[in-house]
């Protein structure tokens, strides 16, 4: 929501009583009062108060983090990168081991930072706080952490963070799973010009592998209404383009009481004025309709782009894997989707060393990716994940024979993605201008329709609008370009 009608909201909020039970006014209460303690400690500091966010996750957990800084924000925090702040706050994810561990690391070396400004707080949320065994070591091994919650009362932030102002004690406040969707609290987007929206939480897939349905709960779908409500407020902020995000959106709106699919939902999208972009995150090939391939193919507004993971080419793996497509469905519908859209970009996700994999089935997924060529792939080594059905699997192949396989891969998806980026070379396309580039000042980057950047001489008046760009030249995984003279668009 937007500033304005939020501040509106909070000159009616009297923190004299008591606080309302309804959401998302309890919020406001907790957001007014925390304002006047901040504001307190600034007088008596003779300094803003500084806060900072910090994203391990996917982009779910990226948009979650703009929603506390939003909140942060509304309380009086001026918002900064630097973990030297006053209230630091990591997001976590737990999707693979690695991740898990690059939280704890850094989270010692935050510790070091809060012993010689003993008034900083330390907050903990996402994915790895609704692990039980997490929560445990941090109460023993990291005393200093303030405040810790889960991903299912992320909107209670602002009374999570009055409930540490008001005492001095560690506060914990996790649940196991919510049927619950707070509309209409604050968000600050990390772009002006683009913004991650919410179409649904949680996954009911249960891939056997997979660690997120047992830390996001139950699928849950919002609204329609309070969908496009979301994004025409973004469009007059100055949004063009939006990220319609959740772990599976072609099953959006399955489980509302008047169902809408997910291609209805995209086509009322694309019906808001000065919304110029429409892209989404991440499509599961069991529930991919002929209908969200038609609406993609008769769009101006959806990009060219699908990420569609394949996860292994083995139709043996994929049934242990609990996806519920073959091998064959899953290149019958690539086809189906190149027939429809030729220029559309794929992309996709795929994992290494599931349990049971033979060097037969890794041909598998190496013939699914020489057959499809994708635009870009995004390769793992599979990690156990303790409470998941494959953790407990036999035959956990070993690391040796997983980085093997990993290297080939890569080289095979490296090559191809080189290949098939380049294919534009040449053409003049629309690209959104993003910012800055980071190592030559004259440059500025933006991105394609596909996904793809392109960096070309420019300025910074320019971020923010997309303008026809001649590609030059590919280089690898992007493009150096050239504005086109005025066409418009
Ligand atoms: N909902 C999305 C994926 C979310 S997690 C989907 O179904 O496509 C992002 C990616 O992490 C997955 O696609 C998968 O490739 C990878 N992943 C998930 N669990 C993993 C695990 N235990 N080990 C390795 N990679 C994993
Ligand atoms: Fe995990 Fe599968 Fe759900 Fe994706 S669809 S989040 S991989 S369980
Ligand atoms: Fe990680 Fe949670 Fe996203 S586990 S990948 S942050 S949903």
């Amino acid at each position: 929501m937007n500033t304005k009608v939020l501040e509106e909201e909070l000159n009616k909020v009297d923190i004299c009583g008591e606080a309302p039970e309804a959401e998302p006014y309890r919020q406001y209460y907790y957001i007014k009062k925390c304002r006047e303690i901040i504001e307190e400690k600034s007088r008596k500091l003779g300094r803003p108060l500084t806060a900072s966010t910090v994203t391990f996750g996917c982009q779910m957990n990226a948009r979650d983090s703009e929603k506390l800084a939003g909140i942060l924000e509304q309380i009086g925090y001026v918002m900064t990168e630097d973990e030297h702040a006053d209230f630091v706050i990591y997001n976590t994810c737990t999707v693979r081991e690695n991740a898990n561990q690059r939280v704890y690391g850094r989270l010692g070396a935050l510790g070091s930072i809060k012993k010689k400004n003993p008034h900083m707080l330390i907050a903990l949320c996402g994915c790895m706080m609704q692990e039980p065994e997490v929560v445990e070591k941090l109460k023993k091994s990291y005393r200093f952490v303030d405040l810790i919650f889960g991903t299912h009362n992320i909107y209670k932030f602002a009374e999570l963070v009055a409930a540490r102002l008001e005492s001095d004690r560690m506060v914990i406040d996790i649940w196991k799973d919510t049927d619950k969707i707070v509309e209409d609290l604050p968000a600050d987007r990390k772009y002006p010009f683009k913004s991650g929206v919410n179409i649904m939480f949680g996954c009911n897939n249960f891939c056997s592998y997979c660690i997120v349905p047992y830390v996001r709960g139950r699928e849950r779908s919002r609204n329609p209404k309070d969908i496009i409500r979301e994004i025409e407020q973004l469009v007059e902020d100055g949004v063009v383009e939006v990220m319609l995000l959740g772990q599976n959106v072609n099953s959006y709106g399955k489980n509302l009481d008047e169902p809408v699919t997910f291609a209805q939902l995209l086509r009322e999208i694309e019906k808001i004025e000065g919304l110029e972009r429409i892209r989404f995150m991440t499509s599961h090939p069991k529930d991919l309709s002929d209908e969200l391939i038609e609406v993609m193919r008769d769009s101006s507004k959806v990009c060219r782009h699908m990420h569609l993971p394949l996860q292994s080419g083995s139709s043996r793996v994929l049934k242990v894997m609990n996806r519920k497509y073959t091998k064959e469905d899953y290149l019958s519908l690539v086809e189906r989707m190149r027939t429809a859209i030729p220029d559309i970009s794929l992309t996709t996700d795929i994992i290494v060393g599931f349990p049971g994999e033979t060097e037969e089935d890794f041909q598998e997924t190496l013939d699914v990716v020489r057959k499809v060529r994708y635009d870009s792939a995004f390769t793992f080594i599979y990690s156990k994940r303790t409470g998941t059905p494959a953790a407990a699997m036999d035959a956990q192949v070993p690391e040796s024979v997983v980085k093997d396989r990993f290297d080939r891969l890569l080289a095979e998806v490296q090559e191809i993605s080189k290949e098939m980026s380049s294919r534009l070379t040449g053409q003049t396309l629309p690209v959104l201008v993003e910012e800055k580039n980071d190592h030559d000042p004259h440059l500025m980057t933006g991105r394609l329709s596909n996904n793809l950047l392109v960096h070309f001489p420019g300025d910074e008046s320019l971020i923010g609008k997309i303008m026809d760009v001649h590609l030059k030249e590919c280089r690898g995984f992007y493009y150096m370009g050239e504005a086109a003279p005025k066409r418009g668009r």
